[in-house]
């Protein structure tokens, strides 16, 4: 992360904002120290909430003091023992009254990873600044841009989450506004780099520069912990990390030839879902807030109640025995709103385990299988249908097949580096026609066939549209 830093100055003000014993602010001191042209004067300013961690904070300060002074840098360093957002909130929000308040050449950040609610102190208190986000490391990054002069840099390790996170979508817009991005590093192995902090999803690394126009090429790279010595490293057009038609504004991580020439046919295939005139939705039954009506086994009251652990081999298997989840849920007045109506439906899992193969996991949902005349999904499970109705079966088939293609769950990784599976990410992908999402199915009969055929039927069908 340090090695990034290239803001050249006689004097460099540089921000830790969450320091912990300092690590970040030492690593940076030693690679500023390291270099040729150096500063004559660096300024260290450390916020850190943990009174606990201030001695040995202190001390890596005064190490970093005494490094510069060998080599005729002169250093000086603060702690703020104090929250850092509501600190930085205060001096951001006088300083539109009062003088500019002190800025940084260089913010290094591994910031807290934590939600918080809408109605939390933390959210009002962004709000004085219109920052829009409910997770303290997404707040500590817009901060830090704030606190940045023109033309500083920002270095932080985060969780990938906020690259296409549906509720991050604020503070990516706002990001993107007065950032240049530079340079992605993703570590593939989800838990690895904070297998302490139980942060279960890909962590990226990114260098960022304030104020600047965005330059054409977004420097890549990717390795799979962060020991791994092969890293894989190119330059992006930066289109093609966050597109230009995209609403969302999507961070795409693409990481190598292969990568690039997948991501140009995913992304040029005929149809967005609207313009198919299908759509997908989450399951609208919250187990834990329909508690009253879900019942383990069935009755006549009842109709069946899916969850992901139903899906066995591209089919929705119902009822399952001895399973801790309700296989049913009441159908009455109250819970028909929680209802669809039954038919062929494809379900897609909103969450993998841990280190799973796939992200992406499609399942027919077929009455044929599961008799019923309504049917409640549970919101762990994401469904297709033709705008509130049930889908044509073939159709619903061809749509599996195109979900549960490697293509399509290789592809998905480069925008989606955690373990859940949102609807609007569903909604982002572009589709094949629908004549061809029906020869698909046309083509797989009523069995999910082998991932081989899948992918060479999916590939063979999709070159020929
Ligand atoms: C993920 S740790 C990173 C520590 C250090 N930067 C490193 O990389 O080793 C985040 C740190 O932020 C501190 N922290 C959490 N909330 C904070 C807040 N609101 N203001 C300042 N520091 C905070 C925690 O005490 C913790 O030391």
């Amino acid at each position: 992360m340090a090695s990034t830093s290239s803001r050249r100055r006689e004097r460099l003000r540089l921000l830790d904002a969450g320091a912990g014993v300092g690590a970040l602010t030492a690593a940076w001191v030693s690679e500023i120290c390291s270099r040729s042209f150096r500063p004559k004067e660096i300024r260290l300013t450390a916020y850190e909430l943990d009174e606990a961690l201030l001695p040995a904070l202190r001390q890596t300060l005064t190490a970093c003091e005494k490094a510069c002074a060998a080599v005729g840098i002169h250093c000086k360093w603060e702690v703020r023992l104090t929250d850092f957002i509501e600190s930085a909130v205060d001096i951001l929000d006088a300083g539109l009254f009062q003088t500019e308040p002190a800025k940084f050449d260089v913010a290094i950040l591994n910031p807290p990873y934590k939600k918080f609610r809408s109605e939390s102190r933390t959210r009002q208190v962004l709000r004085r600044l219109d920052i829009e986000t409910s997770n303290l490391y997404t707040a500590f990054l817009a901060l830090a841009v704030m606190l940045l002069d023109k033309g500083g840099e920002l270095i932080a390790i985060t969780p990938r989450s906020f690259c296409n996170g549906p509720y991050f979508r604020p503070f990516r817009k706002h990001f993107l506004q007065n950032v240049n991005l530079t340079r992605l590093h993703v570590f593939e192995s989800r838990g690895h780099a904070f297998r302490d902090d139980d942060v279960l999803q890909e962590n990226l690394i990114l260098h960022a520069v304030k104020g600047m126009p965005q330059q054409t090429l977004v420097s890549i790279s990717e390795s799979h912990t962060p020991d791994d010595p092969t890293e894989r490293r190119r330059s992006v057009p930066f289109q093609r990390v966050v597109r230009p038609d995209d609403s969302e504004s999507f961070i795409h991580l693409v990481p190598d030839e292969n990568g690039h020439a997948l991501a140009e046919t995913m992304e040029t295939l005929p149809f967005t879902l609207d313009a198919l005139g299908l759509a997908v939705s989450t399951g609208r039954v919250v187990d834990f807030r329909a508690r009253r009506w879900l019942r383990a086994e069935t009755s006549s009251e009842t109709v069946p109640l899916i969850y992901p652990t139903h899906f066995e081999n591209g089919l929705v298997r119902w009822p399952k025995a001895n399973y801790k989840k309700p296989n049913a849920i009441l159908h009455n007045a109250e819970s028909a709103t929680l209802m669809v109506p039954a038919g062929v439906y494809v379900l897609v899992r909103r969450f993998s385990a841990k280190e799973e193969r796939r992200r992406v996991v499609a399942a027919i949902f077929d009455p044929e299988y599961v008799p019923c005349n309504v049917v409640g999904f549970e919101n762990h499970v994401n469904y297709f249908h033709e705008r509130g109705a049930p889908l044509d079966r073939t159709l619903a088939w061809g749509l599996s097949m195109f979900l549960n293609c490697t293509s399509l769950d290789t592809y998905f990784r480069q925008f989606n580096g955690h373990t859940q599976v949102n609807a609007t990410d569903l909604r982002s992908l572009r589709y094949p026609t629908r004549a061809a999402l029906t020869e698909m199915g046309r083509r797989a009969g009523d069995m999910l066939p082998s991932q081989n055929d899948i992918d060479a039927l999916v590939a063979e069908i999709l070159e020929i549209q």
